[in-house]
């Protein structure tokens, strides 16, 4: 799985191959230049989702529920209802909510699990699962969303036996990202993949660097029109 936020990304990731397209709301930090993922509105998830949509013929789109928006059984199928009605295929869903998880379900939109690290509400990005309390906590989640009925559970930022520890606990299929290797699949930021910001955290090793060739081709441009005054 691979992170998206605008048309031409989805256009092009449509063509790799990937399982699932994530409408991340990393978007906050990656795409709309935020310190955290805590200021995405559903109202932004909708409008980049729908963008994503239009990109992609093939790849299921899941697009993450922001912030607040599943704080309510109620407003949590409401906005699941809206994410789907803007093009999204599931709904990834941070922590254990399974009251909202299993009614989101039950309303017919699918929902994905995630586990360890939870962005929206964590106060400093940190490997999860160290003492044995937090990571009994973390396996007793993913299990608790398993039964829930998520067809797929992220693992983010959790100390690699763990993370082993919760894909042999749980039928769905898990995905990690700073998990280890022994997750079912793997997820990335495409920004960070691509090399489209200048510091991508340690764990990822960009592909490409897509920075510089945007660099390089503004400073091509600014030569030629400059040249030709
Ligand atoms: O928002 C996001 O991009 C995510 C991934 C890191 C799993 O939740």
């Amino acid at each position: 799985m691979l992170t998206a936020y605008d048309y031409p990304t989805a256009l092009a990731l449509d063509e790799c191959g990937l399982d699932l397209v994530l409408v991340g709301d990393s978007m906050g930090e990656v795409e709309l230049g935020m310190d955290s993922t805590k200021g995405v509105t559903l109202a932004m998830m909708a409008h980049h989702v729908a963008a994503v949509d239009r990109g992609l013929g093939k790849t299921h789109l899941v697009a993450d529920m922001t912030l607040g928006s599943d704080a309510t059984i109620q407003t949590a199928v409401v906005n699941a209802k809206t994410l789907r009605e803007a093009g999204a295929d599931s709904v990834k869903l941070e922590g254990a909510k399974i009251p909202q998880v299993e009614a989101i379900i039950a309303a017919g939109v699918p929902v994905m699990g995630h586990v360890g690290l939870l962005p929206q509400t964590a106060e400093v990005y940190r490997k999860h699962g160290k003492t044995a309390e937090e990571a009994d906590q973390i396996v007793r989640d993913a299990v608790a969303l398993d039964e829930a009925g998520c067809y797929c559970i992220v693992i983010e930022a959790v100390v690699a036996d763990v993370a082993t520890r919760v894909t042999e606990a749980v039928s769905a299929p898990t995905i990690g990202i700073a998990a280890g290797a022994q997750t079912d699949g793997q997820v990335l930021v495409s920004t960070d993949l691509v090399g489209q910001l200048p510091e991508p955290p340690p764990f990822v090793t960009p592909r490409a660097n897509v920075r510089q060739i945007v660099i390089d081709s503004g400073k091509a441009f600014v030569a030629e029109v400059r040249g030709s005054e």
